[in-house]
């Protein structure tokens, strides 16, 4: 499989991955040929790259850090809390949450052990799903991101648990925002970015006297857009008056929101995800936190072409565990030049060549 940008979809390339929609039905199905109209419905539903099946790497799998049943489950789970937030009465609304939490608890550890499980580091970019259950989609990711960091980061069991459950639910709030304002595709006036800014105490008054949700996922929601430098919302805080499990999903969130599909956005890749953060080393982010980060998620994921310092290209096959932007290369071409005899190359071994330009268009062709 190959990771290609749908710009360079061409008719009869077949998807390696199938799309869904919110209540995961197939929108676009693997294996079959795309048709013009497909490939149209692809860049309309605003999804940026998708693997095709390509027979240069046809043996190269993508492996995702959670089970498709997992994630269906999750994600399921989270909608059904969303929904209560958005149509019920504020009491019923914390007799309902309480007998969710433990539903909630269910999918957090199940999501948890696979995470332990997963040896490689984690790329996500597989899930493709279209941008209208985004923010379903955005609390699981956040979470499976927060966990993997969380476990760089040496936390117990039960300080993992706790924060896959803030970070399951930091957004919760979000449910109360009108949609028009959630997904506009300009800028926001300043009185709707009040409104959006309002999703985080909104988050915490609800999950707080919530019985079996742990106070401290209802920190997780009032905290995750406070920044180390005081420069966040909505109060503020700044340092170590930032909760740490918060101080982590601040990561996890902000990786995950440039990495999607919006729709005032395209989605960025793993590295250029990493870059901003980066940028927020130190200020706005912790930067041991970010540099675990780093360590935790694929910079360059399996499928994607890359080219290197000294004129080669191939694809990533294989990560190094530890060494996310060292990943093994199958290579294809010489300067330009598609070479006969294919070969790989790791990168954890070749320490003077680095990855200067990922490429999501197609490979020069023979
Ligand atoms: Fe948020």
């Amino acid at each position: 499989m190959r990771l290609i940008s749908t710009n360079y979809l061409q008719e009869n390339m077949t998807l390696g991955k199938s799309i869904f929609n919110e209540k995961w039905q197939v929108l676009i199905s693997e294996g079959v040929p795309l048709t013009k109209r497909m490939i149209d419905r692809l860049i309309d539903l605003g999804i940026t790259y998708v693997y095709i099946e390509d027979p240069q790497t046809d043996d190269i799998e993508i492996h995702e850090p959670i089970s498709e049943r997992s994630r269906r489950e999750a994600i399921e789970t989270i909608q059904e809390t969303f929904d209560i937030v958005k149509d019920e009465r504020r009491l019923a609304k914390t007799f309902v949450f309480d007998r969710l939490a433990k539903k909630f608890s269910i999918v957090v550890r199940d999501i948890l052990s696979q995470v332990k499980s997963h040896k490689d580091v984690i790329s996500l970019l597989a899930d493709v799903c279209a941008y209208d259950n985004y923010i379903f989609t955005h609390s699981l990711n956040v979470t499976i991101y927060s966990l993997a960091l969380g476990m760089e980061l040496n936390l117990s069991y039960r300080q993992l648990e706790e924060l896959g459950m803030g970070a399951m639910l930091h957004d919760v709030g979000k449910r109360v925002v009108p949609s028009e304002i959630l997904s506009k595709p300009g800028k926001l006036t300043n009185d709707e970015f009040d409104v959006i800014k309002k999703h985080a105490e909104d988050g915490f008054s609800l999950l707080r006297h919530v019985p079996n949700i742990p106070l401290t996922a209802a920190h997780c929601a009032y905290q995750h857009h406070e920044r180390l430098d005081g420069s966040g919302y909505p109060r503020g805080l700044a340092g170590a008056d930032i909760h740490y499990y918060s101080r982590i999903l601040a990561i996890a969130d902000v990786y995950d929101a440039v990495t999607s599909n919006r729709v005032y956005r395209k989605a960025m890749l793993p590295q250029e995800g990493l870059e901003i953060l980066y940028a927020g080393a130190g200020t706005k982010f912790e930067i041991h936190m970010v540099e675990a980060f780093r360590r935790a998620i694929a910079a360059y994921p399996v499928g994607l072409t890359v080219r290197l310092s000294d004129g080669r290209r191939g694809v990533v096959i294989r990560q190094n565990p530890g060494l996310s932007d060292r990943p093994v290369i199958r290579i294809f071409d010489h300067d330009g030049k598609i070479i006969e005899a294919t070969y790989e190359l790791d990168l954890k071994d070749e320490l003077a060549v680095v990855i200067v330009e990922t490429d999501t268009s197609l490979m020069s062709k023979k």
